[in-house]
């Protein structure tokens, strides 16, 4: 790969920015100092330094978003905002895409990401991965429905759905968690057994937990370390 295209895939600046810090001498292969944008570098062994510092090749990125209710989780939508739409314009640039989806006016944890293997993995229905709610509902929500939950529901689909973990937070909200991601499955879950969802969020995703940190529609780069627990996420049946 080209350092220059480096510089700018690994964040350092724009391609014109880039030149400049690079005339500055400020970046260096190998020890040396280079100026020149053209050079055909190794990005998985070379050793780059921006002003003294080694920077970490990284292939994909991943972000955790707080995704506000009122945007779609797509990467272009004609009449509505999207995820992306909230990401900053440097951020943005690298086929980003919503790992899964979210409903309009759900909220909550959404991993964004290029990593197309991963999202895969994530997503494919024979990996399990656990995905867990707020569930608050219009009624209160008694302890047999809870039961029925933690067994399974019939939601028109072929089978019921999986077995689901509930831990009741109030009369009438719960924390809810699936392994399947059917189209609207949570509401479609609480209709099951004659409720209904008025405010629904993702908290986890697998085994990370959404940042309380990020406030609805802020987000933030995941750490090698999440990255690493997301790449083990699955459980096997
Ligand atoms: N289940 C739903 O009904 N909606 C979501 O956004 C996610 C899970």
């Amino acid at each position: 790969m080209r350092l220059d295209k480096f510089l700018c895939e690994m964040n350092i600046g724009t391609r014109s920015q880039v030149k400049i810090l690079l005339k500055q001498g400020k970046v260096s292969h190998n020890g040396r100092v280079v100026t020149s944008g053209d050079l055909k570098i190794n990005e998985l062994k070379d050793t780059i330094c921006f002003q003294g510092t080694p920077i970490q090749y990284q292939k994909y990125e991943y972000y955790m978003m707080n995704k506000p209710a009122g945007v779609v989780s797509a990467t272009t939508d004609k009449r509505e905002k999207t995820v992306l739409d909230l990401l900053k314009p440097e951020d943005k640039k690298k086929d980003i895409f919503p790992v899964g989806r979210l409903d309009k006016d759900t909220e909550g944890f959404l991993l964004l990401s290029n990593d197309g293997a991963l999202a895969h993995r994530l997503l494919s229905p024979k990996k399990h991965v656990d995905k867990a709610y707020l569930v608050k509902l219009a009624t209160e929500i008694s302890e047999e429905d809870i039961q029925l939950l933690e067994k399974g529901v019939n939601i028109g689909e072929e089978k019921l759905t999986l077995p689901a973990k509930v831990i009741r937070q109030g009369s009438q909200s719960i924390i809810l968690t699936i392994q399947e991601g059917k189209f609207h499955q949570v509401k479609r879950m609480m209709e099951a057994v004659h409720n209904r969802v008025i405010y629904l969020k993702r908290i986890s995703f697998g085994s990370l937990s959404l940042d309380e940190r990020l406030c609805p529609g802020e987000y933030r780069a995941l750490t090698q370390e999440e990255v690493t627990i997301l790449n083990e996420t699955q459980n096997v049946r």
